[in-house]
C-alpha cells in the first residue's frame, strides 16, 4: 500500500507486515532497503491501529546480508565519516514488537537484522549464520554482541570466527536463538498469529514489557529491576490496568483501549 521499493508491506487486523522484496539479490540489505524498512517501522510505530509487526523476506532468502556489491568499494573513511550501518540501528527505537519470520538464508546483515527482532520465528529450512570474516570484515551490526547472547560464546566464536558454521532452525531452536521451528509454508501466518495476540494486548504493558527485557542486555541486574518496578508502578496509572485487573475479579474478558 507504499511507495517502497525493495519491501512489501500490508495490514492484518492490528499486525503489520513487511516483507523484505529483493528476490533476485536474495533480499541483500541495500542502504535504500534499510531505510525503507525503517520507515515503514516507523509509520507502524506511529500507528494507532497497529499493535506489532512482522518481518520476512522470502522462502529461499530471509536477507543474506548487507550488499556487498554496493560497498566492495567503499574506502575506510567514507564509511566512518558517513557511520556506514548506522542507520540500521534506528530498529532499537521502534517500541512496538517486532518478529521475524526466518525463512531460507538469514546470513551476515540478514541474522543480525533478525536478532534486531524482539522474537524470531524459524522456518524448517532456515540456515543462520555470520560469514563476514570470508570477506575479511566481521560483523557489523550486532552480530558479535547479540549473537553472544543468544547461543553463548564458544558457538558464537565458531561462527564468526570460521564464517561457516551455520545453525539451522532445529539447532537454532535448541540453542534460544529462535523460540519456534514452523514448516515453511506456515511460518508468516504463524508469526502473525503470535503478533495478533500481542497486539490485542494492552499496548503500554506490551511496549513498557519489551523496553524492560531490553534493560536486561544493557544495564547491571539492580538497574534493570529498578527500571522493571517503575514500569510496573507506573501501568498502575493506565485505565488498561483498572480495566485488566476488574475483569479478572469479574470473571469476564478484558478489553483494552490502550490508555
Ligand atoms: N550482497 C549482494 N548480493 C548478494 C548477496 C549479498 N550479501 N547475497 C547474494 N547476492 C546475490 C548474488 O550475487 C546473486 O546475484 P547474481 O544473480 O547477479 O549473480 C544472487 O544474489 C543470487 O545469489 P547466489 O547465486 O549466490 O545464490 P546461491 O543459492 O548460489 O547462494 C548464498 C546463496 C549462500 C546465500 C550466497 O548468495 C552467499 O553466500 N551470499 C553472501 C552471504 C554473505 O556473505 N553475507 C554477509 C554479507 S556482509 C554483511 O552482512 C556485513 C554485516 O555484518 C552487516
Amino acid at each position: 500500500d507504499d511507495n517502497y521499493t525493495h519491501i512489501l508491506t500490508e495490514t492484518k487486523g492490528k499486525v503489520g507486515l513487511i516483507t523484505l522484496n529483493r528476490p533476485k539479490a536474495l533480499n541483500a540489505l541495500c542502504s535504500d532497503l534499510f531505510t525503507e524498512l525503517n520507515q515503514a517501522l516507523k509509520s507502524y510505530d506511529n500507528n494507532d491501529n497497529i499493535g506489532a509487526v512482522v518481518i520476512t523476506g522470502s522462502k529461499k532468502a530471509f536477507a543474506a546480508g548487507a550488499d556487498i556489491k554496493e560497498m566492495k568499494d567503499n574506502t575506510f573513511i567514507d564509511t566512518y565519516k558517513n557511520n556506514f550501518l548506522g542507520h540500521w540501528a534506528e530498529m532499537i527505537d521502534i517500541k512496538k514488537p517486532i518478529i521475524a519470520a526466518v525463512n531460507g538464508y538469514a546470513l551476515g546483515g540478514g541474522c543480525e537484522l533478525a536478532m534486531m527482532c524482539d522474537i524470531i520465528y524459524a522456518g524448517e529450512k532456515a540456515v543462520f549464520g555470520q560469514p563476514e570474516i570470508k570477506l575479511g570484515v566481521i560483523p557489523g551490526a550486532g552480530g558479535t554482541q547479540r549473537l553472544v547472547k543468544a547461543v553463548g560464546k564458544s558457538k558464537a566464536m565458531e561462527m564468526v570466527l570460521t564464517g561457516n558454521v551455520n545453525l539451522n532452525a532445529t539447532e537454532a531452536l535448541n540453542l534460544g536463538l529462535v523460540s519456534k521451528v514452523v514448516p515453511i509454508d506456515d511460518l508468516v501466518d504463524e508469526a502473525v498469529k503470535t503478533a495478533g495476540v500481542i497486539a490485542s494486548m494492552s499496548q503500554p504493558s506490551v511496549q513498557m514489557a519489551k523496553e524492560a527485557i531490553n534493560k536486561s542486555f544493557e544495564v547491571p541486574l539492580n538497574a534493570g529491576l529498578r527500571w522493571e518496578r517503575i514500569f510496573f508502578q507506573t501501568l498502575f496509572g493506565t485505565a488498561d490496568q483498572k480495566e485488566g485487573m476488574n475483569a479478572f475479579a469479574e470473571k469476564r474478558a478484558a478489553t483494552f483501549t490502550n490508555k
